[in-house]
């Protein structure tokens, strides 16, 4: 590669390498080292948003799983377990789903007062 060449990082390719990360596309809860990924970056220019953002994403689930008890993928939309069909932006830096259908199921009975 000759000196100068601009050179474009996927921290998000490297987030599911498989020579690093055992069943990289599969979300695991509790992986081992898991503090090692590197979606906020490394070094210097290490994202300075990352405890709000965060702090952001906790407040959603906690609101969220208030209201909710249940979510599945659009079996309609995306097609059964083990044949999805999701479609991805065409992007080497974000990983994001063009379209996501979700079925939720509310944490509690509504009752006609609460409509
Ligand atoms: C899930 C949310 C976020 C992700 C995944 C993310 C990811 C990243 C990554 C990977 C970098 C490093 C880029 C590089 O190496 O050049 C970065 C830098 C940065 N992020 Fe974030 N970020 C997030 C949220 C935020 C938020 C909420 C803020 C501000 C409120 C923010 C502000 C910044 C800034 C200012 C930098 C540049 C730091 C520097 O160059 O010294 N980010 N972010």
């Amino acid at each position: 590669m000759p000196a100068g060449t601009k050179v474009v990082i996927s921290l998000a390719g490297a987030d599911r390498d498989p020579n690093r990360w055992e069943d990289p596309n599969t979300f695991k809860l509790g992986r081992p080292r898991i503090k090692e990924h590197l979606a906020f970056g490394r070094g210097a220019h290490t994202c300075i948003g990352n405890p709000l953002a965060r702090a952001e994403v906790r407040v959603l689930f906690d609101r969220f799983f208030e209201h909710t008890s249940g979510m599945t993928l659009s079996e309609e939309r995306h097609g059964p377990a083990g044949d999805r069909r999701l479609s991805y932006e065409p992007s080497y830096i974000v990983r994001g789903l063009t379209e996501l259908h979700v079925e939720l199921t509310p944490a509690f009975a509504y009752t006609a007062a609460e409509t």
